[in-house]
């Protein structure tokens, strides 16, 4: 179940979700809207790049607890006017670049959107946090004293771990080692910031790869299934034995609703799926489950999926492990994840089985462009 937030049932409250086009974001909306006990209205504000997907709202879109907005959080005039015509009682800041290796092959986005947006994002909210009232005064459960901003980063911040060190706690250091980390690093600082220096009510989450529906299909796990289910090459960068951990989406979502609603001002939330894997033991699962589930005379190729595996030129400073220590968000929050890495998968890769029609949509010319100048220009 969902956690919804409640001061009293009559009241009208909304939330605001950047980025809430995009894979995180999406399943975030649809969760929210999907539990009939929330009464709570969500504005998504997305400009709507390469990596969104409106058609994900095709259900909801003519609902009138949804509405969506086509701006730039680059764009700061026109986010000031989105707060004050919205007026939430909460934004939550999913909006960024999100791709290591585009970050590396092209990183001023990264810059202007995840560093700069965020900025604009923050300081907007700075002004019109000032502007409510510290009370609840109407019936739009508006006050100062219950506004939040939830910032969504992620573990790529504290770099890499060896296979021995113990897995990222709160504390880590900061020691981000790719244009996308850096970019999401600067942005919890500056969110930090916002919150010592003018007391802006912040809390960020700090989370492991995510995986599950509606993920584009430049990231490991959604080009892996595409790619097998077309019989395609499956590329694994160096020698596959980096080590990520693996969040279901649907538990991330999970845990951010947590946050909203009991999280504490100023504190910061790592969140892991608990499912440390080593790539090529990733990819050999996710080939084990689509023979399974794919009879042979539906494959594209005759063979069985792994293969497929075709091990190819390493990403430059790619890290080594990724593992996320989440005791602070289980004992103080109360939540822990549902997924197992099987589960999780088998659900995803179900999830696209049903859905091969979104993953086609998505593989527009720009998406053509990406795999060339990644795979084919390695
Ligand atoms: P995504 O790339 O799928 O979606 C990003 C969304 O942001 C898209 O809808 C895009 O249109 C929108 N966006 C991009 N630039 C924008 C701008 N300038 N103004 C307004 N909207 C803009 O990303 P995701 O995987 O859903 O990640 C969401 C957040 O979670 C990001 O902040 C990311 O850093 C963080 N995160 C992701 C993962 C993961 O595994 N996917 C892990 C940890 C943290
Ligand atoms: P990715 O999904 O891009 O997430 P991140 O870089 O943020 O962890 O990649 C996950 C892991 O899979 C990472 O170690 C890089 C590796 N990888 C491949 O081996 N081949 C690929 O084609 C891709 C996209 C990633």
């Amino acid at each position: 179940m969902f956690v919804c937030f409640f001061f009293n049932e009559s009241d009208k409250y909304l939330i605001l979700v950047t980025g809430g086009a995009g894979f995180i974001g999406s399943n975030f909306v649809l969760n929210w809207l999907n539990d009939s006990k929330c009464n709570e209205e969500i504005v998504v504000l997305d400009a709507l790049t390469y990596a969104a997907n409106p058609e994900n709202f095709k259900n909801v879109k003519n609902q009138k607890f949804f509405h969506f907005v086509n701006q730039n959080i680059r764009n700061k005039e026109e986010i000031k006017k989105i707060l004050q015509k919205f007026k939430p009682r909460a934004i939550i800041h999913f909006a960024a670049e999100s791709h290591v290796d585009r970050s590396i092959n092209s990183p001023t986005d990264f810059i202007e959107t995840n560093v700069v947006g965020t900025f604009n994002l923050l300081d907007c909210s700075t002004e019109y946090y000032r502007s409510l009232n510290s009370k609840t005064t109407g019936n739009n459960g508006l006050s100062s004293e219950n506004f939040r901003f939830i910032h969504i980063s992620t573990d790529e911040v504290f770099g890499s771990l060896t296979t021995d060190d113990p897995p990222f706690t709160e504390n880590s250091q900061y020691r981000p080692n790719s244009p996308y980390a850096a970019s999401k690093a600067s942005s919890d600082h500056l969110v930090r910031a916002w919150n010592k220096t003018y007391n802006l009510p912040t809390i960020i989450s700090n989370c492991s790869n995510n995986y599950g529906p509606y993920q584009f299909p430049e990231k490991l796990i959604p080009l892996v299934i595409y790619n097998a289910i077309n019989g395609k090459k499956i590329p694994i960068y160096g020698n596959g034995k980096q080590i990520r951990d693996w969040l279901y989406v649907e538990d991330h979502c999970k845990a951010i609703s947590h946050i909203l609603r009991f999280g504490e001002i100023g504190q910061t939330y790592n969140i892991g799926g608990e499912s440390e894997c080593e790539n090529l033991q990733l990819v050999k699962k996710i080939c084990k489950i689509l023979d399974e589930l794919v009879p042979k005379k539906n494959r594209k190729s005759t063979h069985k999926h792994e293969e497929l595996i075709e091990f190819v030129k390493d990403r430059p400073g790619h890290d080594q492990r990724y593992g996320i220590n989440s005791h602070k968000i289980r004992s103080s929050l109360n939540w822990k994840p549902s997924e197992n890495l099987s589960s999780g998968l088998f659900k995803t890769i179900s999830w696209y089985l049903k859905n091969i029609q979104w993953m086609n949509s998505v593989k527009n010319k720009s998406y053509e462009e990406w795999i060339k100048t990644n795979y084919e220009k390695r």
